[in-house]
């Protein structure tokens, strides 16, 4: 595999320095910055507009022991459960601790979360214990955070922040170590060197690897694919999220239908009008991909259905207005019809491989939100703690990097320094490819081949898999992923990506033999009761390799 997505060379390139660079510009990156600003001088890239990423989209809220009636030692429980055994027992209690006090701090930024006499308004989704999340303006949790951080963000004095800045590769020394970035400038469509003491991966989840996903366009997998190029293993990668309920309307685009609709009182109703969850334990609220694998087989027989009515008419549009206007813009008044629904990709559980101070592998290169994984969710993540994930580890970095710089201090790099490592561009890629004809190699280009792999991504390697079609998806992917040499923008960028993370997804789910939260395998259904591992991917290496789960404890 080539280390560089593009051939590039460092004199055609404008240089730049920064203390601490965050990659990605939702709660995470965001947060991030804000909390370095107060001690480094921080450049924030991000691949679009600032809001475009999938923070903008969250609608059920942000979960966090706040209720008199909660504890962090519940939310550790329920958190633990959902994960079926992968989680990292220091991450999630990192997660329940630190949780309170990081969404107590986005209040006093101004976040607006709804509230009922004077209290924080709680609502429960699947797989909670208590009534943890928070939610503002009904359903719009994610627009309410992203507004508060960008406002902060645009006025912090530390802070630089650009936009359309695609990242191509991290930047390391002979060393190995990270000292910065490069990226294309979308406006100039020049690369850019940001020299950096710091670099923090925040560049969020891949959803647009599947033709049904809840995500946003910006969703390509960029970071995680870029830091394994730069040799950072990759963490658990087969453990894609479904969402259960996603609006399944023809021509409509996969919107979320929230779990907090469920958890407010909505019921699935199968296309013969049976409440198929009813006899399933947690019933509508069962984990995520209990739910999910329950519709899919339903799906089978026929559609599958939101029934809204227990909620009650007038409560509805009230507590979800964006949901209840979406779908009576696709024609559905949801207080009186059943809308139809089916399962997403929604949100990636694997990544970057770091610790629970979100450290990777990689000297200098920290991750955190959708691209890292440092096992707070295990198998199956939680609903609502991903925003949660990105506030408490992005400040769990700043502290970590204010102790270095404290401790040992960091050394500004330059550009002599950026490692050029041999690469292969001088080889024919296409001459390499034996096996695939010449007119499938010429077919796969542009949005078609983006859309052939999100269909095979779909069929072979999405909610239900097994040992055949895994097998087939992973050798086309491989064969695209040979001849496909991408050019300098962004559409050939991020196909060049998606393939290099649909080809982990799919070893890592082909090599995990067993069934485990959101990894369902048709062809071994049993969820192993010993030797808990999570999947590691390293650029060159030729298997998936294992690490254990540290323990709960
Ligand atoms: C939802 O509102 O159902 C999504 C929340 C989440 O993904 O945690």
């Amino acid at each position: 595999m080539q280390r560089f997505l593009v051939p590039w060379e460092i004199e055609e390139c404008q240089v730049h320095a920064t203390e601490v660079l965050v990659l990605g510009s939702g709660i995470a990156g965001l947060y991030t910055a804000l909390k370095a600003c107060e001690h480094f001088e921080v450049t924030v890239l991000t691949k679009k507009g600032i809001p475009e990423g999938n923070t903008i989209h969250a609608q059920g809220g942000i979960a966090a022991a706040l209720d008199e009636e909660d504890s962090p030692a519940l939310h550790y429980e329920d958190t633990l459960y959902a994960g079926a055994g992968l989680c990292e027992a220091e991450s999630v209690r990192a997660l329940v601790e630190d949780g309170p006090k990081r969404v107590e701090e986005l209040i006093l930024m101004g976040a607006r979360f709804d509230r009922k006499d004077g209290k924080l308004a709680l609502t429960k989704e699947a797989a909670h214990s208590r009534r943890r999340i928070l939610h503002a303006n009904g359903d719009a949790t994610g627009e309410e955070i992203e507004r508060t951080l960008v406002a902060q963000a645009l006025k912090a004095k530390g802070i630089i922040l650009k936009e359309q800045r695609f990242l191509l590769d991290l930047l390391q020394n002979s060393k190995g170590e990270v000292i910065g970035a490069l990226n294309l400038n979308g406006q100039t469509q020049e690369l850019e060197i940001y020299l950096a003491e710091a670099v923090v991966l925040a560049t969020g989840g891949l959803g647009q690897l599947y033709c049904y996903t809840t995500n946003p366009a910006v969703a390509t997998g960029d970071g995680m694919a870029a830091a394994y190029r730069a040799g950072a293993p990759l963490m658990d990668m087969e453990f894609v999220q479904f969402h259960p309920t996603a609006l399944a309307i023809s021509g409509a685009p996969r919107f979320l239908i929230s779990e907090a609709v469920r958890g407010e009182g909505a019921y699935l109703l199968n296309s013969r009008g049976k409440r198929f969850m009813e006899n399933i334990p947690g019933k509508e609220l069962a984990p995520r991909d209990v739910v999910a694998r329950a519709i899919w087989r339903e799906l089978t027989q026929g559609k599958v259905y939101l029934d809204f009515r227990p909620i009650g008419k007038d409560r509805v549009a009230k507590r979800f207005p964006m949901i209840y206007q979406t779908c009576k813009e696709y024609g559905i008044d949801v207080t009186q019809e059943l809308l139809p629904v089916a399962p997403a990709a929604h949100y990636m559980m694997g990544g970057v491989r770091t610790d629970e101070r979100g450290r990777t592998s990689l000297t200098n290169l920290y991750a955190c939100g959708e691209c890292a994984c440092n096992g707070v969710h295990g198998a199956n993540r939680l609903a609502s703690n991903s925003l949660l994930d990105g506030l408490v580890f992005g400040g769990r970095i700043v502290e970590e990097i204010v102790n270095r710089a404290k401790t040992q201090g960091y050394i500004k790099p330059q550009t002599k320094d950026i490692s050029m490592e041999p690469d292969t561009y001088s080889e024919n890629a296409e001459s390499e490819v034996e096996g695939v004809p010449g007119d499938s190699r010429a077919r796969f280009k542009g949005l078609v081949a983006r859309q052939e792999l999100q269909e095979l991504m779909w069929e072979y390697v999405g909610i239900i898999r097994e040992d055949e079609g895994l097998k087939k998806a992973l050798k086309l992917i491989e064969e695209w992923d040979r001849f496909f040499v991408p050019m300098r923008k962004p559409e050939d960028l991020e196909l060049k990506n998606l393939l290099t993370v649909g080809k982990c997804i799919a070893q890592a789910a082909l090599a995990r033999k067993e069934s485990r939260g959101g990894h369902y395998r048709l062809d071994y259904p049993h969820t192993k009761d010993e030797g808990l591992e999570h999947s590691i991917q390293v650029r060159g290496a030729k298997n998936v390799g294992t690490v254990p789960v540290s323990g709960v404890n």
